[in-house]
């Protein structure tokens, strides 16, 4: 019997690059391929790819680069370029990397089926990139019987209209698009009867989800709370969360779902980039460090037990000490459960490349030491306040040492190493009261295990 096709996919960046290599892969089988997780044996390698920094990019072209040999081996293997860097390098991308095949831009990825029949017919590289306003995210069922049981993320949104000036993304991903209300709710409720319990919600800026209609008959009528709640009450859905989030669209309203939908959990990652106005300002953020400690403040009031988490980038442009300084004092005041932190890097043609006075590369590498240094202290002070919590942990899989470890989330995202009964499945809920936290974990013991020790 002839052996089907065989892909593989490398994945680079965000959680929407996740969602569309499993878009991709979802096509590549409904075109008769098969997954296979050794590079070397595959007929067509995708590298979905991500421009937002640097390090990101350089990792993308180093393994492209690395092809080159495989290639040579394999005259008939197909190279595939999706994503960021491919929207963005579009045709140079052919004369960086002359053994690439394909070049697909995020808006394109729908249209891998006929770029690969068209290579079946000629053998020439073909660039698919191009943003449209106009464009759709066509309804496409995910594939249930391939990927998590449990958990699946659900993209509502694609683009962005915030051109913070060191962000490339606005770029190559294009403006907000946001998709279909019905057909999100749709896809949540295809998920949910297959036995998907925890959905997370995807896009560039979910707190803007809707405002793209204004001025159609759609304004106004379908709003990022909206759309929590009609998600939240399709049935079987335990855990719903949301990322990422823009802290000046955090609205009153979107706050008071933390405390209104039962199952949306206690987590929000909210980027603050810098504790600095000065630089605030120069990065186009519309929020003050006062304006955005408020909505902490509130959101705290609304539901008490919300970790939060942000993304913090040091060395941007013109950044001074006493810049730096008020983001470490920013730390100290927010107390985040986990932060981020970025060495800025250009990305043209975000507009802070021609920004003036760009701090060295030596200053940027101390900064982002003593961030890390100071944030790591605050995550396991965190993280020992949960010591003798019971939490509720949804299990993701079998832990390092043996079959009675084992590893989970908590509703505050928090992983959870516990030890627990034999034969737990991935899934499912049980509670785990703690004992330790950890730098990057919590650790605890299953409370079944603790009765059965007590009696
Ligand atoms: N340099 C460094 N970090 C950046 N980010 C985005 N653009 C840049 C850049 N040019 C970071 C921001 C953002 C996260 C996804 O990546 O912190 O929130
Ligand atoms: Fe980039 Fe700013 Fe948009 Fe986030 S909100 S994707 S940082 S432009």
């Amino acid at each position: 019997m002839k052996q089907s096709k065989r892909y593989y996919i490398e994945t680079f960046g965000c959680q929407m690059n996740e969602r569309d290599s499993e878009i991709m892969g979802q096509l590549l089988k409904e075109e008769a391929y098969s997954a296979t997780d050794v590079m070397e044996q595959a007929d067509l390698i995708v590298v979905n790819t991500c421009s937002v920094r640097e390090k990101a990019e350089q990792k993308a072209y180093s393994l492209l680069g690395r092809l080159k040999k495989l290639k040579e081996k394999n005259t008939g293997l197909i190279i595939a370029v999706a994503g960021c860097v491919a929207q963005q390098d579009g045709q140079r991308m052919l004369q960086r990397i002359p053994h690439v095949d394909l070049v697909i831009g995020p808006q394109k990825i729908y249209d891998l089926p006929s770029l690969l029949q068209g290579q079946k017919s000629c053998k020439t590289p073909e660039v698919r990139t191009g943003l449209s306003p106009l464009f759709a995210i066509p309804p496409f069922l995910p594939d249930v019987k391939n990927g998590s049981h449990f958990k699946r993320f659900v993209t509502i949104m694609q683009g962005c209209n915030n051109f913070c000036t060191y962000c490339v993304v606005p770029y190559t991903r294009g403006r907000e698009i946001s998709r279909n209300f019905d057909e999100i709710v749709n896809e949540v409720a295809h998920l949910a009867a297959s036995g998907i319990t925890e959905v997370t919600l995807l896009g560039q800026n979910v707190n803007s989800y809707g405002q793209d209609n204004a001025g159609t008959e759609l304004a106004g009528l379908a709003t990022f709370p909206d759309l929590l709640r009609a998600v939240a009450k399709v049935e079987g859905i335990q855990r719903l969360r949301f990322t990422t989030s823009h802290p000046k669209d955090l609205s009153e309203t979107l706050m008071r779902c933390f405390a209104e939908i039962d199952t949306l959990c206690p987590h929000l990652h909210l980027p603050v980039q810098s504790g600095s106005n000065r630089l605030l300002k120069l990065m186009n953020r519309h929020y003050t460090k006062e304006a955005y400690l408020d909505k902490i403040t509130r959101l705290r009031t609304i539901r008490p037990d919300v970790a939060i988490t942000t993304d913090l980038i040091v060395g941007f442009p013109g950044e001074t000490d006493e810049d730096f300084q008020a983001t470490m004092a920013l730390l100290e005041e927010v107390r985040y459960h986990n932060a981020f932190s970025f060495k800025y890097s250009d990305r043209p043609p975000a507009r802070a490349i021609a920004f003036a006075d760009k701090v060295t590369e030596e200053v940027k590498n101390d900064r982002l030491a003593r961030l890390k240094e100071r944030q790591e202290e605050i995550t396991v002070e965190r993280n020992r306040e949960y010591v003798g919590r019971t939490l509720s942990v949804m299990v993701e899989g079998c832990g390092r040492t043996n079959g009675e470890q084992w590893s989970g989330r908590a509703s505050t995202n928090h992983i959870v190493n516990f030890a627990g009964p034999s034969g737990l499945l991935p899934g499912q809920m049980i509670s785990v009261t703690i004992a330790e936290g950890g730098p990057h974990s919590l650790r605890g013991v299953a409370d079944v295990c603790n009765k059965g020790r007590e009696q």
